[in-house]
Formats: structure tokens, C-alpha cells, sequence
């Protein structure tokens, strides 16, 4: 979720994955993991449909699950989706091959998968964290379960994956006393939007990606 100390990830990811949205997304579109569906008001008017899958133990609430299944197991026929998308998800799975097999099964011959997912990123949604993935693996995995790969894109250089962290880091030191009034909130608050900045700045002038946060992957059944 989007909130002062994350905005810089956030905005990296959304330069690259909506002009992909706008590029790929159409038609009945399932959407696996989908936790909140952080990404319905800008696929709503790209595509006619779209289906939110998610397990039973998320720790996000259910409303906006539309089928409840497992990664591995989604209860609809094969060929059905024109697009799937799955952001931020392959990292908590223990199988992610199975994972990949199974949206490759939903979705229509032709149809594009787009997938979010962390090279360099802190433990999170624990103990379901199982994995991080290099540009090899993701194309190993996507080739291996029948996809032909359009793209991976790096999400980010050196400067977002150490500012990013950095402000994760600082924001877990807020203290409980006085929450936003305690002057120790107020410093921290205006640090992580200070390291944000500037590593936003830094990243247009270096993008050493060997260090990227995220890869976005494009590819097509
Ligand atoms: C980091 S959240 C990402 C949520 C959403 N896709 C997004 O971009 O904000 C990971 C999601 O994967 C889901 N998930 C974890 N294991 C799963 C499984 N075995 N089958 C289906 N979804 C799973 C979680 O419930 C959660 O919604």
C-alpha cells in the first residue's frame, strides 16, 4: 500500500507497468494474487473484465476477490483470459513454476502475461516470502511453462533499491508515543521523503541495473 515512505517504488513501477497495461491489457483479464486489485481504476477502462483470484490465508481482506483458489489451482476452464496479471505475488510462492503453468493454462493462445516481481526487497508478508528472482530465472520459468518472452524490464537502478530501503528502514523506527505529533515522526517523516528525492534524482542520472528493485516481465502464451 502507497503511503510516505514507499511512494518512490511505486512510481517507478507505474511508469513502466501502465504504459504496459495500455499496451497489452484487454479483454477478460484475470488478475492472480490480487490482494486489493491495487490496479483496477487503471485497467477499467482498458479491459472488459476483471477477475480477482486469491487465496483463502491473505492477509488483505476478500473484497475484492472475485473467485478464491490458489495460484496453482484457479477453478476456471483453460483458454478463458485474454491477459493475466500478476503483480507482486511469484515471491510468496514455494512453486512458482507450478504457479506459472497454471496462468499459462487460463490464459487464450496469444494472450500476455504481465508480472511484477523483486530481485532486491526486505522480507515481507512473512512467513509466505519465499523467493527473489534474477532477469535468468524469470525467463527460465517463463520458457520452461510454454511462454515466449516480449520483455523484462528492470524496475529501478542502484539508487531505488538502497533509497527505497533506506526509507523502509527509517519508517520501521517511528516511535508509538504521540504518533505524528512525537518530533522524532516528524524528522523521519520528512527523511524518508528527503531520501526518496533524492534517490529519484540520483536514478535519472545513474540506473545501474545489476542492483534493480523489480523486474516487470512481458510475455505472451
Ligand atoms: C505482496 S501481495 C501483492 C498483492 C497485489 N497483487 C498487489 O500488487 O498489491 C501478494 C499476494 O499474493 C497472494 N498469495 C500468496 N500466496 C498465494 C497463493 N498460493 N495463491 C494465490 N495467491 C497467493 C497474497 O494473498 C497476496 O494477495
Amino acid at each position: 500500500m502507497q503511503s510516505p515512505h514507499n511512494w518512490l517504488i511505486y512510481r517507478v513501477i507505474h511508469s513502466e507497468l501502465y504504459p504496459a497495461f495500455r499496451t497489452y491489457a484487454k479483454g477478460k483479464l484475470l488478475d492472480i494474487g490480487c490482494g486489493k486489485k491495487p490496479y483496477k481504476s487503471v485497467l477499467i477502462g482498458l479491459v472488459d473484465q476483471h477477475v480477482g483470484v486469491d487465496h483463502i490465508d491473505t492477509l488483505h481482506n476478500l473484497n475484492d476477490v472475485d473467485i478464491i483458489g490458489t495460484a496453482y489451482s484457479i477453478p476456471v476452464d483453460s483458454n478463458l483470459f485474454d491477459t493475466v496479471i500478476c503483480t507482486d505475488v511469484i515471491e510468496h510462492l514455494e512453486e512458482p513454476s507450478d504457479a506459472i503453468a497454471e496462468a499459462h493454462r487460463v490464459l487464450k493462445p496469444g494472450g500476455i502475461a504481465i508480472y511484477t516481481t523483486p530481485l532486491f526487497w526486505h522480507l515481507h508478508e512473512q512467513p509466505r516470502d519465499f523467493y527473489r528472482y534474477t532477469k535468468f530465472g524469470l525467463q527460465y520459468l517463463f520458457e520452461k511453462n510454454g511462454f515466449q518472452i516480449v520483455s523484462i524490464i528492470p524496475l529501478g537502478g542502484f539508487w531505488i533499491t538502497i533509497g527505497q530501503e533506506t526509507s523502509y528502514y527509517l519508517w520501521g523506527k517511528r516511535m508509538r508515543l504521540f504518533g505524528k505529533l512525537n518530533p522524532v515522526n516528524f524528522l523521519i517523516y520528512l527523511t524518508v521523503h528527503f531520501v526518496q528525492a533524492v534517490s529519484y534524482v540520483l536514478n535519472k542520472i545513474d540506473r545501474t541495473t545489476i542492483f534493480t528493485t523489480e523486474y516487470l516481465v512481458i510475455a505472451k502464451k
